[in-house]
């Protein structure tokens, strides 16, 4: 870590920080095409970047990280990069596997994971149970997800419900249909951090995008590294979430 960003960090720790954070983890093609490489080479140095942000959150004390690692647009992509993404998850999740337990870092992933190849979805199997019992953090991987999509199946399995006679239609509030959703045991989204700087949320965590911070970093992900991983969380902190509320109103609560 460079020593900048191990000065952020200390700054990070010394104040509140956000318990769920998510990260659109955009601009690895655009990162590869600036050093004249195939888009891939990008997909490959931005998985050490989630290995760099998935150790330094866990080292700021974040509860949970959830990672848009690839979204059911994406499967629209050439079918070599496809692939070739396909491939780097697999051999990112088996080489993560013991940094994972080491850590005691739970992973899970959200989405429509049964399009995943086989040997991807047996490789992801294997580490969400070896790091069920995972305490310090949850890593969510969004694989082959949708946001819209997350809603709709939320929408058909209460409806299936309510038509099979468990569940009262007029009984639907925001905590049943939250319950609902693949993403539905996750904590509320403080922050949500989009890098490569697109101003859009690309179908990532609509539902609890509802009150989330966005921050977006001007990095591609590949350059996503510590000091703007904690400068993002600084950002963060300088926010007056209100919820709905004034401004009076919320310093009167923090009193
Ligand atoms: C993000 O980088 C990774 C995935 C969407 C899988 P991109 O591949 O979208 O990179 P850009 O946006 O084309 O630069
Ligand atoms: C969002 O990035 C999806 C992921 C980061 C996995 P995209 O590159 O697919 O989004 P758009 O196409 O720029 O909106
Ligand atoms: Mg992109």
């Amino acid at each position: 870590m460079t020593a900048r960003a191990e000065s952020l960090k200390e700054r990070v720790l010394q104040g509140p920080r956000p318990a769920h954070v998510g990260i659109i983890m955009d601009g690895n093609g655009r990162w590869a095409e600036s050093k004249g490489l195939p888009r891939l080479e990008g997909h490959r140095e931005g998985a050490e970047s989630v290995r760099a942000i998935t150790t330094a959150a866990r080292e700021v004390g974040i509860q949970a990280l959830t990672l848009y690692a690839f979204s059911t647009q994406n499967w629209g992509r050439p079918r070599g990069e496809v692939l070739g993404l396909m491939d780097l998850l697999r051999t990112f999740l088996l080489q993560e596997k013991r940094t994972l337990l080491e850590n005691d870092i739970r992973l899970c992933a959200i989405g429509e994971t049964h399009r995943l190849p086989r040997r991807v979805r047996k490789a992801l199997e294997e580490v969400e149970e070896a790091s069920a019992g995972g305490r310090s953090m949850t890593l969510t991987l969004a694989l082959s997800y949708g946001g819209q999509e997350e809603i709709v199946c939320a929408a058909r399995e209460l409806a299936r419900r309510a038509k099979e006679g468990e569940l009262d239609p007029e009984a639907i509030d925001v905590a049943t249909f939250q319950g609902a959703l693949w993403s539905g045991s996750l904590p509320p989204l403080d922050l949500c951090i989009r890098t490569s700087g697109e101003n859009r949320v690309s179908n990532f965590l609509l539902w609890h995008m509802a009150y989330a911070e966005i921050v977006v970093a001007k990095e591609l992900w590949p350059d996503f590294r510590e000091e703007a991983f904690f400068a993002a969380l600084l950002e963060y902190r300088q926010r007056e979430r209100r919820f709905g509320l004034t401004s009076a109103q919320i310093r009167e609560r923090s009193r």
